[in-house]
């Protein structure tokens, strides 16, 4: 189907359900370009929780929708492309939690938002990258095991050195593609941009960034400041704001592989049989809800 008549067909069919399409910073343009909301995880969440549309288009991965449906179980959650996943969040499960807590008993559990909701479940709050540093350093607790990714862990570690943290060994196939021998090749080939970076990155590359932050924190930064040129560590759909907001300056991908490719599994065409057939209905186990509920109102409270 041609891209206006399937634009003009999920305007007309989002209208007749009163739903509300939001997207990730990584989503494709045109499917960015139809959203009502675009942002980071904290921010979609927020969105998500507070709308008070009944039906949701959640155009992201799975546990940003399953989140969505956890802070609002009474809305119709869609995800438009059901096996649009993240290995991140599946390097973690329940069982690995509970392990944890027997090995560790006086730690508490700061649980990315990328992770299952078997695994909020059994933390003590959630954080996402945007205010992961403010979760561990404000929670009343010095001793956290910190879970799954790794390389956030080891950033909010170095914020928060009078902490105990023990990390997990997660990590984002797609950031861990940039190396620090990138950084330093991308820095020669433009010596006045500045490197803004996502803390998914390895900790040789965050330390080598000028600013670390989410996604939606990069593109707030880019957008404010004063300079021309930034060295973009993170997945290319942040182009789509970056650009748009900034006509005037110039942004260089810091690697060529920086393609999340469950996100980009969302088309015009999935978001508008999302919203035509209702689907696919995200749904959360009852045994589970209450506990992962609990962990994702503590950040919404915290952060
Ligand atoms: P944000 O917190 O910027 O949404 O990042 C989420 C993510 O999955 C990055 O890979």
């Amino acid at each position: 189907m041609n891209i206006e008549v399937l634009k003009n067909e999920i305007y007309k069919l989002k209208e007749e359900k009163n739903a509300l399409i939001v997207a990730h910073n990584y989503q494709i343009d045109e499917v960015q370009e139809i959203a009502d909301f675009v942002g980071d995880s904290f921010y979609l969440s927020k969105v998500c929780a507070e709308r008070p549309e009944k039906v949701i288009v959640f155009c992201g991965v799975h546990f940003m929708a399953e989140s969505a449906k956890i802070l609002s179980p009474n809305k119709k959650v869609l995800l438009p492309e059901i096996d649009a996943g993240c290995p991140l969040a599946d390097m973690v499960t329940a069982e690995d939690v509970e392990n944890l807590k027997k090995k560790y008993p006086d730690y508490s559990i700061v649980c990315y938002i990328n992770s299952p909701a078997s695994v909020k479940a059994k933390s003590d709050v959630i954080c996402t990258s945007s205010n992961a540093v403010k979760i561990v350093r404000e929670f009343p607790n010095d001793k956290i095991i910190f879970l799954p990714d790794k390389n956030l862990g080891s950033f909010v570690k170095k914020q928060v050195p009078e902490k105990d943290i023990i990390l997990w060994e997660g990590f984002c196939i797609t950031h861990y593609k940039i190396k620090k021998e990138d950084v330093e090749k991308a820095k020669s080939l433009h010596p006045n941009a500045l490197v803004l970076v996502h803390p998914e990155c390895r900790p040789e590359v965050v330390e080598l960034a000028d600013f670390v932050g989410s996604t939606k924190q990069i593109i707030d930064f880019a957008t404010a400041s004063k300079e021309k040129e930034f060295i973009i560590g993170t997945e290319m759909g942040v182009l789509y704001s970056l650009k748009k907001l900034n006509p005037d300056k110039k942004f260089y991908i810091l690697h060529p592989g920086m393609i999340c490719p469950n996100m980009k599994k969302n088309t015009l065409q999935s978001v508008r049989d999302a919203l035509l057939y209702e689907r696919y209905q995200i749904e959360v186990e009852e045994e589970i809800m209450e506990g992962a509920k609990k962990a994702l109102s503590k950040m919404l409270e915290i952060g």
